[in-house]
């Protein structure tokens, strides 16, 4: 993707942009954003840049709209197959039987270990997660589910009940019943829950939201040993952590571990047109539940034919390029580099973990967060804080990064480092003060004053250096 020729918009169209979506999306949207400086618009994509338009400069997406853009933004191959089914095909009737359909259940399930091989096409990872949950509940008769602190698993009724933060939800409530949260990783909390009431345990196998957690092998292998002895259905979300994005096809190839059941999302997209699935192993309860009740989970937008063929087409780029090598080659040497800034900016960064190219850097103080996103944004990174967590910060670049890229990657979060130091020369003294921490941690207090800081910004370019 090349930015010469590139018409620029100028500031003011920008500025009626935003106005724009304020006025008729969300004014809170764009004042939050603007705070870190996230509020960039997108134009031209490619592979893991986005070009903002009024600077004509290429922006670093280490965000990939939280795990979608795997095989790379606007990538080529993905939209020809798009394009060719268009030839034929639309969304297709949604309980109509069709080729392409059959074509990525087959695909799917070949990529997946044991016998996960039956599936239900879904629309998003928040209806994935609703249809995994009613599998289990359905099939087994049986109404808990244990969820994870932290989780998130979407933000619509099943999955918001099973989101690990109150702040979702508290005004939501009552929700689903019978959902019983325990700490990620604490095996022993699960073993004191599980019993004939429980229907399912659910959790992702590395924490996205929550701020990039990674299961332990024992604790994954002692949650099927439990699952087992109660007949619980073990269920695994792999909607950020699935297509090769920790390094193998999915997560649960690191633990040696078959979930019961399995959903995915996001990036069976190939970033081009929604879809979802949940895969469920050929054993008894699941299969004559779902026999038995064919249509327990529908719905029009689930496993459209024009998805089906995208994410076929998904499967087979990750497959036929061994993607999840790259991930795990770049992964490894990304984390490498975010290592050695942890060892010298140790008073801010506190830890850097992940799994592949799903890496999170843990910052001492929640406001950093914001701040660290603000100095990226001009090194021309976007990148964002877990939503879950806001110290820890998100790097979910597309794993068909090159080594260069990353190199370069790298570079730029030196530089954003480098620039944050000197707000931190007033705000560190001010942070180990109480007060002035939990006013720091504050959003509120985030939104007003960043935004205070770019209006003044904007002041300067347009009336004193005249920008347009
Ligand atoms: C792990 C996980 N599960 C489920 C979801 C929900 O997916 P969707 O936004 O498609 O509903 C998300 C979205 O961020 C997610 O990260």
């Amino acid at each position: 993707m090349t930015t010469s020729g590139l018409k620029k918009m100028g500031r003011e169209e920008a500025g009626y942009i935003k106005y724009l979506f304020g006025r008729h999306i969300s004014k809170g949207q764009v004042r939050y954003l603007r705070c870190a400086h996230l509020d960039t618009l997108e134009r031209s994509r490619q592979g893991c840049f986005f070009v903002e338009p009024t600077l004509g400069e290429k922006f670093f997406d280490c965000f990939s709209s939280a795990g979608c853009f795997n095989v790379g933004r606007s990538n080529p191959e993905i939209l020809k197959a798009l394009e060719d089914g268009l030839d034929d095909y639309d969304m297709g009737s949604f309980q109509m039987l069709s080729v392409p359909k059959i074509e990525l259940a087959r695909k799917l399930v070949s990529t997946c270990p044991g016998d996960l091989k039956r599936l239900v096409l879904c629309a998003s990872g928040a209806d994935a997660f609703a249809g995994a949950v009613k599998l289990a509940k359905g099939a087994t008769g049986r109404n808990d589910v244990i969820s994870m602190n932290k989780a998130y698993h979407g933000h619509e009724g099943f999955s918001l009940s099973a989101n690990g933060k109150d702040y979702y939800k508290h005004l939501f409530v009552p929700l689903m019943p019978g959902v019983h949260f325990v700490d990620f990783n604490d095996l022993e909390a699960v073993r004191r829950l599980a019993s004939e009431k429980i229907a399912a345990v659910v959790l992702e196998p590395v924490q996205g939201e929550g701020g990039i957690h990674v299961a332990g092998k024992e604790y994954i292998q002692g949650l099927r040993r439990i699952c087992d002895e109660h007949g619980i259905m073990l269920i695994f979300d792999e909607v950020q952590t699935g297509f090769c994005r920790t390094g193998k096809m999915w997560a649960m190839e690191h633990y040696g571990v078959t979930p019961d059941i399995m959903f995915t999302a996001k990036s069976i997209s190939g970033g081009a047109y929604p879809n979802g699935a949940v895969v469920f192993r050929e054993i008894e309860p699941l299969m004559s539940y779902v026999e038995a009740n064919p249509f327990f989970h529908t719905s029009h937008a689930g496993g459209t034919d024009l998805g089906c063929i995208v994410s076929s087409k998904v499967i087979d780029f990750l497959v036929e390029n061994r993607v999840w090598e790259n991930a795990a080659r770049i992964g490894g040497r990304f984390k490498e580099g975010l290592e050695q800034l942890r060892k010298d900016n140790g008073d801010i960064i506190k830890e850097v973990r992940g799994l592949g190219l799903m890496i999170g850097m843990e910052y001492e103080y929640e406001f950093v967060g914001a701040l660290m996103a603000e100095c990226l944004a001009r090194q021309r990174v976007w990148a964002a804080y877990s939503g879950n967590a806001p110290q820890v910060m998100r790097f979910q670049i597309p794993i068909t990064a090159t080594m260069e890229e990353v190199e370069d990657l790298l570079r730029r979060i030196r530089s954003a480092m480098a620039a944050m130091r000197w707000y931190l020369v007033f705000l560190l003294p001010l942070a180990r003060v109480p007060v002035f921490r939990s006013l720091l941690d504050n959003m509120k207090v985030q939104i007003f004053s960043f935004n205070l800081v770019r209006d003044v910004e904007d002041f300067v370019l347009r009336h004193v250096l005249r920008r347009s």
